[in-house]
């Protein structure tokens, strides 16, 4: 019987080959549509890009390896939902370059941290875990008080992200100094600009020391901005699926 697949049993390049036109072809149809798409994310209604402070708030908790014990993804599963709040969307995390999602978890997940303590709280504990939770084994940061925060940068590093997609506007580029100092001081004037700008963006002294813009102050605006953008008593799946 002359089979035609004979020859392929039979000779293992041709074998070799035929096996890698198959898996180029299956591959082909699972990737190519990607190019297509405009965005595999759906936008959510209230997700904006990091002000200023919080985009270098966020660079200090990478500096700090805070992401070797805390991720930043509520698991859709109902203890997960139960102890932190709303499962994380993936529009949440779709203007962080990298993701912040995380597997380890010797802290409790921060992906809805935001609004949760008072700054006061996020100064003590960062600075000395155990004066507000004594059986914490957090280690403590108290350096972050210290270190003024460098921001020349800051311009160059928002068009970096507009480059890979982050909408920052040129209005934004162009006010960053001004409105990274606002946010960190109320007494300033650019406050109201900053907030069009940043809708829901927390304005404080964060450290309580007015005269310096601190680590401190641009990592605890990162955290108190997490999880909070996203309206979640007016937010539907069903709609945002169609
Ligand atoms: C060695 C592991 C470890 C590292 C590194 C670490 N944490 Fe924690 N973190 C913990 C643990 C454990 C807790 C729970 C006890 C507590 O509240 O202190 C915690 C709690 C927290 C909480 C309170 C969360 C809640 O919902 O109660 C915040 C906020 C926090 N960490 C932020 C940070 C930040 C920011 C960094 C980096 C500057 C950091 N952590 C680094 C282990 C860690």
């Amino acid at each position: 019987m002359g089979l035609k697949h004979e020859v392929f049993e039979k000779n293992s390049l041709i074998l070799t080959v035929g096996i890698l036109v198959t898996v180029a072809i299956g591959g082909l149809v699972e990737i190519s549509p990607l190019f297509y798409l405009e965005s595999t994310v759906e936008k959510v209604q209230g997700v904006r890009p990091y002000s200023p402070l919080e985009l270098k708030g966020r660079d200090i908790y990478i500096r700090e390896g805070c992401y070797n014990c805390h991720s930043q993804m509520v698991r859709p599963l109902r203890d997960e939902v139960e102890r932190y709040g709303h499962y994380s969307l993936a529009a949440e995390s779709m203007y962080d370059h990298p993701f912040q999602w995380g597997s380890k978890r010797t802290g409790p997940d921060l992906a809805r941290v935001g609004g949760r303590y008072s700054n006061e709280w996020h100064v003590a504990h960062l600075a000395d875990p155990r004066s507000v939770v004594p059986e914490s084994i957090m280690p403590g940061y108290p350096h972050l008080l210290e270190y003024r925060l460098k921001f020349d940068n800051i311009q160059d590093a928002m068009a970096t992200h507009a480059a890979v997609g982050v909408p920052y506007s040129e209005a934004m580029i162009e006010n960053a100094r001004s409105d990274l100092i606002a946010q960190s001081n109320p007494a300033h004037d650019g406050a109201f600009d900053l907030e069009e700008r940043y809708p829901k963006a927390v304005v404080a002294d964060f450290d309580g020391n007015p005269e310096t813009v601190t680590e401190m102050d641009a990592l605890v605006a990162y955290l108190q901005m997490l999880g909070t953008l996203v309206d979640f008593s007016v937010y539907d799946a069903a709609e945002n699926l169609r």
